[in-house]
Parts: structure tokens; C-alpha cells; sequence
């Protein structure tokens, strides 16, 4: 099967796409033939060796986490999923590889795909969703009428969190460039900041949670527009901000693991309507490096990343 991996950390010069072995699911673990899979910052800050800690040393690396598609074997000790299964979710950090014709998951970081949600919805919407309902679900279990400051309201994460804290009733700041203004109060979000123009001070003691997605707030900014009990999330750790969520009960890091929990509740918001991602560009796979690099070098296009291992000529940015 084709797969996009590399073979040392470096910059996107080390991507290649290759004929590999189709990997077995062990204990736990799934194979699922991948109709869809969307890229995340995490996947170049990995192959650039940023988080080696958690990635480890083994190559070839395969790139790619968030997936979605049909299950077609499962190893010993699955009891959730089977053959046939329309599923979604995200490798663990060290396993990677969703970029590819077929990909191995630990079962439990993976649910069943909404049904009238597609593939390429259902690929798109795995980290960034998992990501904001870890933080505004789990870790700030958001009530309606608290008032939430989601930095980067327009991209990944972002977009997730405007849509999650409006499904729970919370009001929505949020800050993100002056061109999305309109996309942004569409999405539901009732005071949109142009982050180029931003001042904390504005918000002293205005918020009941501050979830920095773009990781751009200071931890003092945070705790200054905090009410009080309120509660700061960051999910773009510096050394400074670790340190800081260990010494002060304000401020949380919050990652993006899927749980069972997590997509079943992601599930049931897609399957509403409720929660969209938006999806930029969708790349067959033997575009996806030129596809992946222009996004790391660029931005652009704005909205996720989809590469799809069939053919792409029916697959329309939604
Ligand atoms: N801890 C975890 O497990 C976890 C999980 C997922 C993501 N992350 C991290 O979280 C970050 C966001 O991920 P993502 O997928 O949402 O990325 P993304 O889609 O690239 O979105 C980032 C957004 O931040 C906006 N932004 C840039 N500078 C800003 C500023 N000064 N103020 C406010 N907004 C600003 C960008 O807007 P413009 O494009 O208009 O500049 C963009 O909309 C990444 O660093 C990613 O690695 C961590």
C-alpha cells in the first residue's frame, strides 16, 4: 500500500510517499482502509523533531493522525468495532500514518462515524473537535450563560470551540483576523475581535473560561480576564506555560486524544449539524506532500486538509 512517511526528522524535504507492507492491527488495535484523513499542525511540528519526546526514534515514520473510514480487520481484544464498520478518529502520536491507503488505531481512539456525515467531515472533524471538547466539555465543563474567549476562533480548534460552547449555551468572544469578521459571527460567535488590535485589558474579569488556541496569550493575560473561579486552557505548551498550569490551578493543558467519550459526543453534534468543519482543499494522496508542505509554508488554504486515497474527482470541498 502507499503510505507518506519519512525516514529522519527534518524539514518537508523528508516526505516521500512509498510502497510499504499493509501493517497488521495488534492487540487492541484496528486496520482501517482510509477514505479520508486531514492534516493538523502536530503532524510538521513531529517531523520536524519538535515533540521527539513523545514521538520517539523508529523509522520509518508514517505522517498523518486524524482519519476516517471502514474497518477491515481487527487484532486480538477489540470488542467495540468490526469488520465493515464506518469509523473515524486519530492514531496515537507514535503510530501515525493515517496518510496512506490503510492505517493501524488502538480501538479505543476510535468511534463510529456519524451516518450522514462524510468521510471527509467525519477525518476533518477528529483532533480539532477532540481537541476543543477535551477543553470545553471535560476540562471546563462550560454551563450556558458563561462567557467564554476562544483565541483563533476561525481555524481548526477554533472553529470547534465556537460551535461546542454554543451547543452548551456559553457566549462566544472571539479573536481572529479582520477579513473574518462575517465567517466568524455566522459560526456564532457574539464579539469578534481582530486579534491584530487586541488588548486584555478590554476583558478584565469579563470571562468564565479564556481558551487560548492560537497560543498567543501570556498566562498573565489570561488570569487578567478571568472572573473569578474561572479557568484559562492552553493547548500550545511552551516550557514557561507548563510550568505555569503546574503551579496555578487557573490555567490547564488540555490535549487532543480521542476518547470514546470524546467522539461520541462529536458524533452526535455532526450528526445535528451542529458542529462543521471547514474544509479548505481536499488532495488525492499522490498530491498530499506538495498539498501538506504548501500548507506549512503558507496557511493556506485556510480551512482543513483532506487527503483522500481514492480518486478525487467527486470530492468537493463541502
Ligand atoms: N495540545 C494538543 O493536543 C493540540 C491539539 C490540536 C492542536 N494543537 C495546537 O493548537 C494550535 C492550533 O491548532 P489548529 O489546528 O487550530 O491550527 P490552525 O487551523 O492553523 O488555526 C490557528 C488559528 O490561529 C489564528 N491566529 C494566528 N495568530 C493569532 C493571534 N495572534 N491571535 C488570535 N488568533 C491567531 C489563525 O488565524 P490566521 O490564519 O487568520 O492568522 C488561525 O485561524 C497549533 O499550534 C496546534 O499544534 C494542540
Amino acid at each position: 500500500m502507499k503510505r507518506v512517511q519519512y525516514l529522519q526528522y527534518g524539514g518537508p524535504e523528508k516526505l516521500r510517499l512509498d510502497e510499504v507492507e499493509q501493517p497488521e492491527p495488534a492487540r487492541g488495535q484496528i486496520r482501517v482502509r482510509v477514505r479520508a484523513a486531514a492534516a493538523n499542525p502536530m503532524d510538521w511540528k513531529i517531523r520536524r523533531g519538535e515533540i521527539k519526546m513523545l514521538s520517539g526514534s523508529r523509522f520509518p515514520r508514517g505522517l498523518g493522525h486524524d482519519f476516517a473510514g471502514v474497518v477491515e480487520a481487527v487484532g486480538p481484544e477489540v470488542t467495540r468495532l468490526k469488520v465493515g464498520d464506518e469509523v473515524f478518529g486519530a492514531t496515537s502520536i507514535p503510530q501515525a500514518g493515517a496518510f496512506a491507503e490503510c492505517v493501524v488505531a488502538d480501538e479505543k481512539n476510535v468511534g463510529p462515524k456519524p451516518p450522514s456525515v462524510s468521510f471527509e467531515q467525519a477525518a476533518a472533524l477528529t483532533i480539532a473537535s477532540g481537541t476543543a471538547w477535551n477543553a470545553l466539555v471535560v476540562k471546563a465543563r462550560l454551563r450556558a450563560g458563561q462567557s467564554v474567549f476562544i483565541t483563533g476562533c476561525l481555524g481548526g480548534v477554533g472553529r470547534s470551540a465556537v460551535q461546542i460552547a454554543r451547543i452548551y449555551g456559553a457566549d462566544v468572544i472571539g479573536s481572529c483576523s479582520a477579513s473574518g469578521r462575517e465567517d466568524a459571527l455566522a459560526l456564532g460567535v457574539g464579539e469578534v475581535v481582530d486579534y491584530r488590535a487586541f488588548d486584555s485589558a478590554a476583558y478584565r474579569h469579563r470571562c468564565d473560561v479564556v481558551f487560548d488556541t492560537a497560543g498567543v496569550l501570556s498566562l498573565s493575560q489570561c488570569g487578567s480576564m478571568l472572573k473569578r473561579g474561572g479557568m484559562a486552557l492552553h493547548i500550545v505548551p511552551t516550557p514557561f506555560k507548563m510550568i505555569g498550569c503546574q503551579l496555578s490551578p487557573r490555567h490547564h493543558l488540555v490535549f487532543g486524544d480521542s476518547t470514546p467519550q470524546s467522539l461520541a459526543g462529536i458524533a452526535e453534534a455532526a450528526e445535528g449539524g451542529k458542529l462543521v468543519a471547514a474544509i479548505g482543499r481536499i488532495a488525492p494522496l499522490s498530491e498530499a506532500i506538495t498539498a501538506i508542505v504548501e500548507l506549512e509554508e503558507t496557511g493556506l488554504p485556510k480551512g482543513k486538509l483532506v487527503i483522500v486515497p481514492g480518486p478525487p474527482a467527486t470530492h468537493q470541498p463541502q
